[in-house]
C-alpha cells in the first residue's frame, strides 16, 4: 500500500515540483513572511528538532523547510504547535487527509456567496466531522474580512465576510507541497509551555507569541479565546530562560517596546524592520521596528 508521503512525493516529482516552495496557505495576523530575508542571515545553520510552539500561519517553517531542501540548513525531527485547536486540526488534515480535505474545500469554494458564508460561519464546529471543520477555517480563513480570526468569549467565530470579487479560497498544488512538508511532522493543540516537556539541548525553538501592545489603543488581535497578557509574557519569559539553561538555540520576536527588552535583557536584542500592514491612521503606516531576540551568537559570516 502506498502511504500519503509515497503519493505526494510521487505528484511533486511527477507533475507539480516543490517551485515555488511551500508558503502559508492561510492569512495570520502577525505572519512573518514579510521578515524572512532579515531572518534568513540569523537561522542557526545545524540543530537537531526544530520546535514552533505559536505555529499561526507557519511562515517561518515552510521556509525552514525549503532551506532544508537545499542543503543550506540542517536538522532532523519537527514540532508544530498552537492553542488554537481549529489551526491545528486543520494542519493535521493537510498533513493526514489531504484528499478529502481538498473535497470539502472544492464544495465551499463553488457554492461561495455571501449567503452560504454566514451560514457555513453560523455551522457549531463541534457538530461537523473534522475535515469539514477543517475545511470551513479555512474557507471562513480566506473569504472573511482581512483573514482575522477574531472570536467572541464563548469561542464563536465572528468576523464579517470580505469584500474580494473572486477569494482565492486553496489551491490544490499549494496543498500538496504544504502537506509533503508536514509529512513525519509532529503537530499538537497545545499551550506553549509544553515545549518544556520535548525540547532536548541542541533543538532549535522559534517563539512569535501574541505581541505585547505598543499602546493601549493598539489594535488588538484575539487569536483564541485565551488572553495573552503581562502574566503570559512573564511565564514565556522563564520558559525561555529555562531551555537557555538546556542548551537549547532560541530566537523570539514581540514588538519592540522596554518592557519586553527588560524580560530579556541577557541575550542579543536584535531590531527588525516590519511594515505596518493594517492600521487606520494614515500616518502611523510604514516601517516600524520588531524585537528580535536571539540565545546564540549569529554567524553573520556564513549567509545561506
Ligand atoms: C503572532 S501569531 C504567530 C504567527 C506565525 N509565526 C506566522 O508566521 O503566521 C501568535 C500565535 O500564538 C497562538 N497562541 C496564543 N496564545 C497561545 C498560547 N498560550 N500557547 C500557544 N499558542 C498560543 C495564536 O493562536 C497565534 O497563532
Amino acid at each position: 500500500m502506498t502511504t500519503l508521503a509515497t503519493q505526494l512525493a510521487l505528484q511533486l516529482n511527477e507533475s507539480i515540483g516543490l517551485e515555488p516552495p511551500p508558503q502559508p496557505f492561510l492569512k495570520w495576523a502577525g505572519g512573518k513572511s514579510q521578515l524572512l530575508a532579515q531572518l534568513l542571515p540569523l537561522f542557526p545553520k545545524k540543530f537537531n528538532c526544530y520546535h514552533e510552539p505559536f505555529l499561526g500561519g507557519a511562515a517561518v517553517y515552510w521556509y525552514l523547510f525549503s532551506l532544508k531542501e537545499k542543503g543550506t540548513i540542517l536538522f532532523d525531527g519537527v514540532r508544530l504547535s498552537d492553542i488554537n485547536e481549529e489551526l491545528i486540526n486543520c494542519y493535521i488534515h493537510v498533513r493526514s487527509n489531504l484528499d478529502n480535505l481538498i473535497q470539502e474545500l472544492d464544495f465551499l469554494k463553488r457554492n461561495h456567496n455571501p449567503e452560504n458564508y454566514y451560514k457555513v460561519r453560523e455551522l457549531n464546529p463541534l457538530n461537523l466531522s473534522s475535515v469539514q471543520r477543517a475545511a470551513r477555517f479555512i474557507y471562513l480563513n480566506k473569504t472573511c474580512y482581512n483573514g482575522l480570526y477574531r472570536v467572541n468569549r464563548s469561542g464563536k467565530f465572528n468576523v464579517p465576510m470580505g469584500s474580494y470579487q473572486d477569494p482565492r479560497i486553496f489551491s490544490a498544488e499549494q496543498l500538496i507541497r504544504n502537506s509533503y512538508a508536514l509529512q513525519n511532522v509532529a503537530i499538537e493543540c497545545t499551550n506553549f509551555q509544553t515545549v518544556l516537556d520535548w525540547a532536548e539541548p541542541s533543538d532549535f525553538i522559534y517563539f512569535d507569541p501574541p505581541y505585547v501592545p505598543l499602546s493601549k489603543t493598539a489594535s488588538f488581535t484575539s487569536y483564541t479565546k485565551y488572553p495573552f497578557g503581562q502574566e503570559q509574557q512573564r511565564e514565556l519569559a522563564e520558559v525561555f530562560h529555562t531551555l537557555n539553561d538546556r542548551g537549547c538555540k532560541l530566537m523570539l520576536s514581540n514588538s519592540w517596546s522596554e518592557p519586553v527588552i527588560n524580560l530579556y535583557q541577557n541575550f542579543h536584542c536584535i531590531e527588525l524592520k516590519a511594515s505596518r500592514a493594517i492600521n487606520s491612521n494614515a500616518e502611523r503606516r510604514g516601517k516600524i521596528s520588531e524585537l528580535l531576540v536571539i540565545n546564540y551568537s549569529p554567524d553573520y559570516s556564513n549567509p545561506t
